[in-house]
């Protein structure tokens, strides 16, 4: 097969990898891609998320699928544009995307399909922020309705800085600014990637990812630091669970008025002292847990992009899973939340990968005119660490974090921990 993978991260080159890995005879290529994902790809310099560009690319190539990994593209119609230019693709509508792109409308779906999630109030000017802060009282939960790269949403006890967050949100779209002000959800997070062509429904093996950035989940929220699959302490019927009341009413909710969702319906779920309740959806597969999910997926994983992007999910078989853990903890640059250095040089890849168990995945990482690896983002690589249980996991993916040698770089030490002591 050939498949074109839009995206230049390390969910993407986990995405490539896992192509690749599945068939020598498959031939892929990416946009823009990564140094990593070039050692399994042909890359274009094509920008990801310009529906122009890349259906010139796809008439170039002739791909049988193309794979959407970002978000942007998918709110920006790169998936409707290379649909009508006749080739299957993996990911939603612009339409459908704005169940990600617009925390508002995702709400408004959820109401309508009956999917518990938390109450919330869509505020467009600050006296309707302060009336819904103190409707809801601490700890406050502000989001900024529109894309945010995951850095949009502040949890906080200080009304103050729930206030100035707010502020700056609604500031920022002009008279379109909308925040949605939120109940506090407690109890552990749950990421379930749900896979559909529209109707059916499949979904994949649960995965938790860790949002804030230092050990014991101090510090900001940021895009994800590390993951871990499956989640040995979850209730057993979680899934099951998360299908009927999630998955499969957002589905038909969408597919009701007139937007039907083709791609990945990622869930991001609190399990509260209440229930179950939706934290977040998003459009897109999540980064860093497919690098965990995809790493025990054992089933093609072009068979099911391509059953999602043909209508054919009904006729795929039952997916197959490694009975094995994996664990992926993120390095991140010197700086990552806020202000992010780049150019520092990269050292170890090889050597981390030559850990038994151990890959390597590149996110923002490029090489120099001396072809020298260096950092080029705030989430530089993702290691992930593959054993029979998830401490066998842990242990590998460290040993491979500890072969790498980035100036500045932090990662988590704590990624799993809870979880592997049970
Ligand atoms: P979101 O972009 O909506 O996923 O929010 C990012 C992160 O903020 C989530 O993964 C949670 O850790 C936290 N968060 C979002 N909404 C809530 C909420 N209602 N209660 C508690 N934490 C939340
Ligand atoms: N890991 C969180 C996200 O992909 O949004």
């Amino acid at each position: 097969m050939k498949i074109l993978v839009l995206g230049s991260g390390a969910r993407e080159h986990a995405l490539v990898r896992a192509l690749a890995e599945e068939s020598a005879n498959h031939e892929i290529h990416a946009a823009p891609g990564n140094p990593g994902i070039a050692e399994r790809a042909a890359l274009h310099a094509v920008k990801a998320d310009d529906p122009v560009a890349v259906v010139a690319l796809v008439q170039e190539l002739g791909p049988d699928l193309v794979v959407i990994g970002p978000e942007a593209p998918l709110v920006a119609g790169v998936a409707d544009a290379v649909r009508e230019a006749g080739v299957p693709v993996f990911g939603p509508s612009a339409e459908a995307a704005q169940l990600e792109g617009s925390k508002a409308f995702a709400k408004e779906v959820m109401a309508a399909a009956g999917v518990p999630t938390a109450m919330a109030h869509v505020c467009t000017n600050i006296d309707q922020v302060a009336d819904a802060l103190d409707a809801f009282g601490a700890p406050y939960v502000v989001k900024d309705d529109g894309l945010a790269a995951g850095k949009g949403v502040v949890v906080t006890e200080d009304r103050d800085a729930a206030l100035a967050h707010a502020r700056t949100a609604l500031a920022a779209r002009g008279t379109e600014g909308k925040v949605v002000i939120e109940e506090y959800l407690d109890g552990p997070e749950v990421s379930l990637f749900c896979i559909s062509d529209g109707i059916d429904v499949v979904p994949l093996a649960a995965a938790q990812d860790f949002k804030r950035a230092y050990d014991d989940d101090k510090g900001p929220n940021t895009g994800g630091m590390g993951a871990y699959s499956p989640l040995p302490w979850a209730p057993a019927d979680l899934t099951e669970e998360v299908l009927e009341r999630v998955a499969r009413p957002t589905i038909t909710a969408m597919a009701q008025r007139g937007t039907p969702f083709a791609g990945v319906l990622y869930v991001g779920l609190a399990l509260t002292s209440r229930g179950l309740r939706v934290v977040e959806f998003n459009a897109r597969f999540g980064d860093p847990e497919t690098q965990v999910v995809l790493a025990r997926l054992l089933t093609p994983l072009s068979a099911l992009l391509m059953a999602s992007a043909t209508s054919s999910l009904a006729e795929l078989p039952r997916l197959q899973w490694r009975d094995e853990s994996a664990v992926t903890v993120v390095v991140a640059a010197h700086g990552y939340p806020a202000q992010v250095r780049s150019g520092d040089e990269i050292d170890g890849v090889d050597a981390a990968a030559s850990v038994p168990g151990v890959h390597v995945l590149h996110a923002g990482t490029a090489r120099d005119d001396a072809g020298q690896l260096v950092t080029s983002g705030g989430r530089v690589l993702s290691v992930v660490g593959v054993g029979r249980d998830l401490t066998q996991a842990r242990v590998a993916a460290y040993e491979g974090v500890a072969r790498i040698e980035i100036e500045g770089s932090h990662h988590r030490s704590d990624i799993a921990l809870r979880a592997a002591l049970g």
